[in-house]
């Protein structure tokens, strides 16, 4: 095993041929065997398959996990219950089962609309494991609602449920723009900031589009990915060469180097509240530069922060809240809604076995006979 490599192969196959206990962590994101379409993997297997599968790769990554290593496995509703028992029964603890809500999920018609993937965290010791708690910290509602002096000036852990990372969508500047399932990089930072420390080396067996890797190469860590599909592999190398080792910037001139703001914004992202409420609040504000000092091993103080926050805020765009979109008058009522009501009316020539219903006012109702 090279670090800084990435492979082309059978991850169960190549990660047998590696010595025992000589990676740190290891995040799995395998397909989910929903029939996507993959380069040259069919995502189609008999359940049992599948499963036989799922275990085999599993005692593969755990094999070559040191004694103190941490697992993380993505999987879908289908599967799940099986990592799960799969993990007891490869004798892994598990530390939380992580539901990463996402926004932009696929839209349904006849059930709710998917919008998670489950994450599993376990690790290979029940006691010994690295979990660097300090930088993943933020400000809870204690410090943004009550400026609570007694709340922890660390901040608080996030919950085990992830709402702050969207799925990388097409239009998406992080978009590598070769693989259809590529995980936010800010995701995978946190993972990797918890679960490992600079220098230590972080597996992928199902790496696609490098997420993982260049998420690993960025704060320091060394990477080694797997892919089965050769033109992934290459296109991931390719990806990779791009990608800087963003663990030593230091600011310059007074100016902040662009990891540093990015994870600035990625705080901003986890505390939830708009720039506006934000930048009075001397105590959240604490918590922030805390947090932010950890994750780039440079001390910032509050007015750094603040004035970071207000440089972006006149420059260029804020990383946009859930609850914060702004009005913006429409005037659906008379001229949009004449081509709403024929969009309408053409979806439901399109439906066929469907009811539809288009009122007046452009509302769209549709119910199953
Ligand atoms: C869901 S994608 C991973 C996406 C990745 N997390 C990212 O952010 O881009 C799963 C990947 O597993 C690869 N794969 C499928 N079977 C494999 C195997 N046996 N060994 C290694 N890779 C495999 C597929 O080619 C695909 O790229």
């Amino acid at each position: 095993m090279k670090p800084d490599t990435i492979y082309c192969g059978d991850s169960a196959e190549l990660l047998s041929s590696w010595p025992e206990g000589c990676v740190d962590l290891a995040f799995a994101d395998p397909p989910f065997n929903i029939g996507y379409v993959y380069d040259n993997y069919v995502d189609d297997k008999p359940n049992a398959e599948y499963v036989a599968w799922t275990r085999d790769w599993m005692a593969a990554c755990r094999r070559v996990l040191k004694a103190d290593g941490s697992f993380y496995i993505a999987i879908g509703d289908d599967f799940a219950a099986d990592v799960r028992v799969i993990g007891r029964e490869l004798g892994l603890h598990l530390r939380n089962w992580i539901i990463w809500r996402y926004t932009f999920g696929q839209n349904m018609k006849a059930k709710f609309c998917r919008a998670h993937t489950h994450i599993f965290y376990f690790t290979k010791d029940a006691q010994v494991f690295t979990f660097n708690d300090r930088q993943l910290r933020f400000p809870s509602a204690r410090h943004t609602e009550y400026q609570d002096l007694r709340a922890n000036p660390l901040g608080r852990l996030p919950d085990d449920v992830w709402d702050e990372f969207p799925r990388v969508c097409g239009t998406f500047r992080e978009r590598a723009g070769f693989h259809g399932c590529q995980m936010p990089e800010a995701l995978l930072m946190r993972i990797i900031m918890a679960s490992s420390n600079p220098g230590e080396i972080v597996l992928d067996p199902f790496v696609g589009s490098g997420t993982t890797a260049a998420a690993a190469k960025r704060l320091g860590r060394r990477y080694v990915g797997i892919d089965i599909s050769p033109e992934y592999a290459k296109h991931t190398r390719e990806r990779l060469r791009g990608v800087t080792d963003d663990s030593s910037a230091k600011p310059q001139d007074g100016c902040w180097p662009a990891f540093h703001t990015e994870m600035l914004m990625q705080l901003y992202r986890e505390t939830k509240v708009t720039l506006a409420n934000l930048l009075p609040n001397e105590v959240a504000l604490r918590v922030i530069a805390a947090s932010l000092s950890e994750r780039v091993g440079h001390a910032y103080s509050v007015a750094d922060v603040r004035a970071e926050f207000e440089r972006v805020a006149a420059t260029k765009v804020l990383p946009k809240l859930p609850n914060d979109t702004p009005y913006t008058p429409r005037d659906h009522w008379t001229t949009e809604g004449k081509r709403y009501v024929r969009k309408t009316a053409r979806q439901r020539r399109r439906l066929n076995g469907e009811l539809l219903f288009a009122d007046a006012g452009g509302f769209l109702g549709h119910q199953r006979k």
